[in-house]
């Protein structure tokens, strides 16, 4: 039996704890030396190279085993304490797992899918990384348009092919080209505009897009939709307005606003005016329809862009937008 098997025997029958800890000490040091020596088999002559390297390793293999075997006996030894019931307080009290919550984004966002897939509508899901084409050209918003200066865009390439997408927008298209009409969908997800931060404007921020495409279908259906929607989340009325807005996507456009529960006669969220922009929506324009394969003589359809960040706002009274993905568990722990 070489010396190295005998300690390995040894550590196998030890009874004294500090002993083991002490072989597990000693084989360690020697494990940091075995790596220093590696690092001198380099400088040594080409033809004492080899014999050193096996050397080296056999002395590794050894740690290696000596540690195993302290390993084994600190596992059984914790194994019989355990079985033993030594060390044992049933009066401590148990370590409460911490549980995690689901995001107030993510809430809203599952209500609001629930709400539209009990009315026909399927959800669906585009790239965060888009192409100019989908982001602007085919939504109706050529290179030169005024209307990209809406949305502040993250550029991904010199050329500005690919974008982050600044809305879900672009999902219209893409669903039209995946399928035939009449269809509804919703898509809610996450977006980009690097723009300057207040307490209503973040630079990565959630939208819901809505869209229905079907015979004969009117701006009676549009604002039927919106107020149904409204009524899901909220319980209740709440007071709207409806103004004009302009998309080239759409036509005729309209902004609706909810009155800012924040206040009265104007604060930060609202800027002043009492109203919160929420809910841009309009009749889906023929150019569109027909980026998607989808023939305007026959088809119509309208579409609605919901802002999901600032409906969570409102549903939860959080007075600024920068709360919600500052990851702060302050925040987060609020709903949990
Ligand atoms: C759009 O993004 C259009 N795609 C919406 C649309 C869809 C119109 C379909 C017509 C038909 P807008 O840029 O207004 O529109 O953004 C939509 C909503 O997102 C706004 O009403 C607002 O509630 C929210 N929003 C816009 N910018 C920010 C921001 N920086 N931070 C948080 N929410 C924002």
């Amino acid at each position: 039996m070489s010396d190295h098997e005998r300690l390995l025997a040894l550590i196998a029958r030890e009874t004294d704890r500090a002993a083991v800890e002490r072989h597990r000490d000693t084989a360690l040091e020697m494990q940091r030396h075995v790596s220093d020596l590696f690092a001198t088999i380099p400088g040594m002559p080409p033809d004492k190279r080899k014999a050193a390297g096996q050397a080296i390793n056999e002395q590794k293999r050894q740690c290696e085993e000596v540690l195993a075997a302290c390993k084994t006996w600190f596992d059984k030894q914790a194994l019989e304490s355990e079985r033993s019931g030594a060390g044992f307080d049933p009066t401590i009290p148990g370590k409460r797992p911490e549980r995690g919550s689901l995001h107030p984004i993510t809430r809203v966002t599952r209500e609001l899918e629930d709400l539209f897939t009990s009315m026909g509508y399927v959800v669906l899901d585009g790239p965060e990384v888009e192409l100019d084409w989908y982001n602007f050209e085919a939504l109706n918003i050529p290179r030169d348009h005024p209307a990209r200066d809406m949305q502040d865009t993250f550029r991904c390439d010199p050329q500005g092919n690919v974008v982050l997408r600044t809305h879900t927008s672009p999902v219209q298209v893409r669903a039209m080209e995946r399928m035939k009409p009449p269809f509804r969908a919703i898509v809610p997800g996450k977006v980009f505009r690097q723009e300057t931060t207040d307490a209503s404007h973040e630079h990565t921020f959630h939208q819901m897009e809505g869209m229905v495409v079907g015979k004969d279908l009117s701006v009676g259906h549009l604002i039927g939709a919106m107020k149904t929607l409204l009524r899901g989340v909220f319980g209740k009325e709440i007071e709207v307005r409806l103004r004009p807005g302009y998309f080239p996507f759409v036509e005729p456009g309209f902004e609706l606003d909810a009155r800012c529960p924040f206040c009265k006669d104007g604060c930060s969220v609202c800027k002043r005016s009492t109203w919160i922009e929420l809910l841009p929506c309009g009749m889906v324009h023929p150019n569109v329809l027909k980026h998607g394969n989808i023939d305007p003589e026959v088809w119509s359809g309208f579409a609605f862009g919901l802002g999901l960040s600032r409906l969570v706002m409102l549903r939860y009274g959080i007075d600024d937008v920068r709360h919600l993905l500052s990851g702060d568990l302050r925040f987060l722990e609020q709903f949990a």
